[in-house]
């Protein structure tokens, strides 16, 4: 029996995606050896690859080569809060975000760091419970970019339609939303997600970017932290994460073969709903975000006795409920449903929550 696993990332990968792995681990794609010891110069490696792409674009809706370039890089979404503006910003011209919470807080301040950073609105004032309505923002020209994360995973709110810039270049950090539902990401420029969540094992990061991005050069930065230098290596300029890409592969292959995105969101809506109906049922337990902006991937909540929260953690830990404490930057709980993460677990996480509150309400 394996337990119900609603850790934020990395987190709950397909079973069929393991089982494929076992089985293929020693002797991968007929090479008699193991896809963890082929070169990532090789032909076997190169097909992997490919198919990661190919899978990739079609499902978020790019085209098959330019003038859309994907990269696969190492150094997690927090990279690319860095890489994003040494690239793309300049002081004139400073990337514009719009901070819905701890990520996009981080990746402003990390480009508010090399002076190219500025903040269009900011969710503190009502506790990043929620998503700006339209017209809350506007672009301050100039402006590289705005910048907006698409799922706010420590609070758990989620854009659910991409934001109308205006005009200005639209960069998305999808790091824990990316494929749970059918996204025109081909409306921004700029796209990278952290694997961990959605698209497979922990170390690597997706960069889908539009080549627009790549007309300016950057001059000064180091050559590995260049877009460029990556899109004219042809996306492997240096070792890939090999194993992650493998699996990141198969997981997509996993997508498609569950009915893709269209079929992908339905469920996540159908996990997400049981589990807020389940939070608003009788009071005792409240949710964080505003309904509007309330999460399907991250489920954010509290016990309104919180001193009961420590308690619900360890006795659902027991309970094969793993993953359920808040982050340690808010405290409180959070329920991650990603992808793979069976119906049954949150069937499973209902019950348990009802039961708990009938021992403790
Ligand atoms: C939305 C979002 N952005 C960025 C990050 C940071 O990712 P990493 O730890 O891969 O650098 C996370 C991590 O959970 C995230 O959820």
């Amino acid at each position: 029996m394996r337990p119900n696993n609603f850790n934020a990332g990395p987190a709950v990968m397909p079973i069929e995606v393991l089982e494929e792995a076992r089985a293929e681990l020693l002797d991968t794609a007929g090479t008699g050896h193991s896809v963890l010891e082929w070169s990532h110069r090789s032909k076997a490696y190169d097909e992997v690859r490919w198919d990661a792409e190919r899978r990739l674009r079609r499902l978020m809706g790019l085209p098959e080569r330019d003038p859309w370039r994907v990269l696969f890089l190492q150094g997690g979404a927090s990279l690319q809060f860095a890489m994003l503006p040494m690239n793309l910003a300049t002081p004139e011209r400073p990337g514009q975000y719009v901070n819905t919470g701890v990520w996009s807080k981080k990746a402003l301040e990390e480009a508010v760091r090399l002076g190219r950073g500025v903040e269009l609105w900011s969710g503190k004032p009502t506790g990043f419970d929620r998503i700006p309505e339209p017209g809350a923002w506007r672009a301050r020209e100039p402006a590289a970019y705005v910048h907006v994360t698409t799922n706010n995973t420590i609070y758990g709110t989620q854009w659910h339609e991409l934001p109308d810039t205006g005009g200005t270049p639209l960069v998305l950090d999808a790091s824990s939303d990316i494929l749970s539902r059918p996204m025109p990401y081909a409306r921004s420029v700029l796209v990278y997600a952290g694997a961990q969540k959605n698209l497979g094992p922990a170390g690597l990061t997706i960069v889908a970017l539009h080549t627009d991005t790549l007309a300016r050069p950057a001059p000064g930065i180091p050559a590995i932290l260049d877009y460029r230098v990556h899109a004219e290596a042809d996306g492997i300029y240096n070792t890939h994460p090999t194993f992650a890409v493998w699996l990141m592969a198969k997981t997509l292959a996993w997508i498609e073969r569950s009915g893709g995105l269209a079929a992908i969101a339905a469920r996540n809506e159908e996990k997400a709903a049981l589990l807020y109906a389940e939070i608003d049922r009788s009071g005792f337990y409240r949710g964080h975000a505003q309904p509007g902006s309330r999460s399907r991937m991250n489920v954010t909540f509290r016990i309104a006795k919180t001193e009961l929260e420590d308690k619900f953690v360890k006795e659902a830990d027991a309970a094969a409920l793993l993953g359920l404490k808040g982050h340690r930057s808010v405290g409180g709980l959070r329920a991650s449903l990603y992808n793979a993460l069976p119906l049954e677990s949150v069937r499973a996480l209902v019950e348990f929550m009802r039961d708990f509150e009938r021992r403790h309400g």
